[in-house]
């Protein structure tokens, strides 16, 4: 039998799906919007409007073309594309609307040109936002566009520049920004290349010497504070709108205070511990695949707060020699451990943990299969026909993202490693390498985008963690630790004489 031939898509030259109609709809609005932020202010003609409605609008579709092939899901991410157009309209929009308010002012003193004063206008702080709450990718193809529009808003070509090279300092300065203060830092370096930008401008222009260059750079000085001051003030409320998690707002789930992480270590103080190991396995991970290591990280400290209902059910948190699942049988036991991905979720939504992490904990078993409690169910069963391996499996899905595949692998990885009696590097690869291929196998990877090249790097990382937990100490000259009965000799007290 011959495989059939996968069909070929007809491509259709103006689909109006409704897909497309709003991705339509949108390019119209944000060009409006844009077309409205460049012509305010000017002597407006039909000509003038029609021409920059359609300069912007095309310089939209580059952007987009840019953005689907630098990121397939976008396409589909209509959330994205209007956090984009609104913080490229919105930048724009309020950069003209501060600079209608000192041109007021200037025009007003009379001595200043306003022309001068535009220096001072906010622009970093869209390149900045997007770098924070997006990436870095999408922050420079961001400026850029933003440096276009506001030289056809000044009819400037040198504004272009100078708005460019004020983004970019904006978005590179907070690439790893890990606290709100760093925000502040990166201010300060936008406001030291605005004021050189704007003295090699008036250079070029033959007024180094004179009021108009002390005017500009004082003018650009300005500009990094007031850019700092909106990106503090509107970086919460886009990450709230958004549902958008920044690295900031990572970085404070980090914090062990927490009040979730805090009930898991009186609650459930095994699976803390567990936790945290397997937050250093998946960081490191992170770090050597090129993920976000302080998400992989985070999601892995609370990728098992559903533990916190029934602790006592799961090993880690046993203290007994006798185990709770012993008098339960196999599908109860199962039923209880297959829970905690469940309790997890309903845990992490009530305490508004971000939309990724709360994705992670209900992946980070993917559907894998409970192994010991369906062989135990199949050795207590007579009738074999009856046990459905599907019952004993969790309910998945499979994790969707390279880091929620990375916390599954760790998870799994830390967990085993704690039955080795052997913790040589040798045995330690080997467990390794079986419980990976393992996941391969089962096809937990199936729905991510792992490398073959990522899996060894994976591994290697791996190994070197578990193999530094696990190393041996001498024992301390004098103290011989491994001698049971050192306590019960009698002391041999010097006795009063
Ligand atoms: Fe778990
Ligand atoms: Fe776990």
């Amino acid at each position: 039998m011959t495989n059939p031939k996968p069909k070929d898509k007809k491509k259709v030259p103006l689909n109006l799906s409704t897909e497309n109609l709003i991705k339509y709809g949108l390019l119209i609005l944000f060009a409006a919007l844009l077309d409205v932020a460049v012509v305010l202010g000017k002597e407006l003609s039909l000509e003038l409007v029609t021409g920059i409605y359609f300069i912007v609008a095309l310089l939209l579709v580059i952007m987009y073309k840019d953005f689907i092939r630098y990121n397939p899901e976008i396409k589909k991410d209509y959330k994205m594309l209007v956090l984009i157009g609104t913080l490229l309209t919105g930048n724009l929009l309020i950069g003209r609307i501060f600079f209608f308010i000192i041109e007021g002012f200037t025009k007003w003193v009379g001595t200043v040109d306003p022309v001068l004063v535009a220096y001072a206008v906010p622009l970093a702080s869209g390149p900045m936002l997007v770098a924070l709450l997006i990436d870095i990718h999408t922050a420079i193809v961001f400026t850029v566009l933003t440096g276009l529009i506001a030289g056809l808003w000044l009819s400037n070509p040198l504004y272009s520049i100078f708005v460019f090279a004020a983004g970019l300092t904006g978005a590179f300065g907070v690439i790893s920004c890990r606290k709100r203060s760093a925000i502040w830092r990166a201010g300060l370096a936008v406001s030291l290349v605005c004021v050189f930008t704007s003295l090699v401008i008036t250079l070029s222009k033959g007024e180094l010497l004179s009021i108009a260059s002390l005017v500009a750079s004082s003018s650009a000085f300005l500009n990094g504070i007031i850019v700092v001051t909106l990106v503090s003030a509107l970086l919460p409320l886009f990450e709230y709108m958004f549902k958008r998690t920044t690295n900031i707002s990572l970085l404070e789930l980090l914090d062990l205070n927490q009040p979730l992480m805090r009930e898991l270590l009186v609650e459930a103080p095994g699976t803390y511990h567990h936790s945290i190991i397997v937050g250093n396995l998946a960081e490191a991970a992170a770090e050597a695949v090129g993920v976000n290591p302080l998400l992989a990280r985070v999601s892995a400290y609370y990728h098992d707060i559903g533990k916190i209902k029934m602790p006592d059910y799961f090993i880690e948190n046993q203290i007994a020699s006798v185990s709770k699942h012993d008098n339960l049988a196999p599908r109860m036991s199962s039923l209880i451990l297959l829970s905690h991905v469940k309790e997890g979720v309903e845990l992490a939504k009530k305490h508004n943990l971000p939309p990724m992490i709360v994705d992670i904990i209900q992946q980070h078993h993917g559907t894998s299969i409970q192994t010991f409690f369906y062989q135990k169910a199949k050795e207590q069963q007579d009738n074999i026909t009856l046990l459905r391996e599907e019952d004993f499996r969790y309910p998945g899905p499979k994790p969707q993202t390279r880091v929620a595949a990375l916390v599954l692998m760790a998870d799994a990885v830390e967990a085993a490693s704690r039955v080795l009696t052997d913790t040589s590097p040798a045995r330690v690869s080997l467990l390794v390498d079986r419980i990976i291929n393992h996941c391969i196998i089962d096809g937990q990877f199936d729905n991510c985008e792992l490398t073959l090249k990522d899996l060894r790097e994976i591994k290697t990382h791996f190994v070197y963690l578990l193999t530094s937990m696990y190393h041996k100490r001498i024992n301390y000259p004098g103290f011989d630790i491994n001698n049971e009965n050192i306590d019960k000799k009698p002391a041999k007290a010097a006795t009063p004489r």
